[in-house]
């Protein structure tokens, strides 16, 4: 798969553990920083791989700072983005199946390491249920439309 990955300074660590997970399993990454631990603005980062997923050349992304919420909250103004902080494997598939989630994002601050790679493997290998959960992420397709 094609993968986006970003994070700020807080989120460094994890984004950069979760890369090398991901390396190993063969996806081919986009790493957009950020690269060194000086501070920098989680909303740049999540605008980056909301950017790149909401264009169509990368199938997901994931984003990383300290709670996961502020860079999930970027990310998902970019038309087209569904960012989910997830903070097990439950939330994590769920994301995927019924909010057709195409961002993941983790919280440094509040995860185990071996946890969001769980997560992470969770939410790569489920699929959208569809159905009823589709008229759903419609129904947010139109919020988006009506902006
Ligand atoms: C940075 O200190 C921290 O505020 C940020 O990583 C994130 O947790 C915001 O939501």
């Amino acid at each position: 798969m094609r993968i986006a990955l970003g994070s700020d300074h807080a989120g460094l660590d994890l984004k950069n553990l979760l890369a090398a997970h991901l390396q190993n399993k063969g996806h081919d990454l986009k790493d957009l920083g950020t690269h060194a631990p000086d501070s920098v603005d989680y909303p740049d980062f999540g605008e980056a791989v909301g950017r790149l997923v909401a264009a169509g050349d990368a199938d997901f992304g994931v984003c990383c700072c300290g709670t996961g919420i502020g860079i999930s909250i970027a990310a998902n103004k970019i038309r087209g983005v569904r960012a989910a902080v997830v903070h097990d494997v439950t939330t994590a598939h769920l994301a995927r199946e019924h909010n057709d989630a195409n961002v993941i994002c983790f919280g440094s601050r509040v995860i185990g390491t071996l946890v969001a790679i769980e997560a992470l493997e969770a939410f790569l290998s489920a699929t959208f249920a569809g159905e009823r959960h589709a008229q759903r992420i419609a129904k947010i397709h139109r919020l988006e439309e009506a902006q």
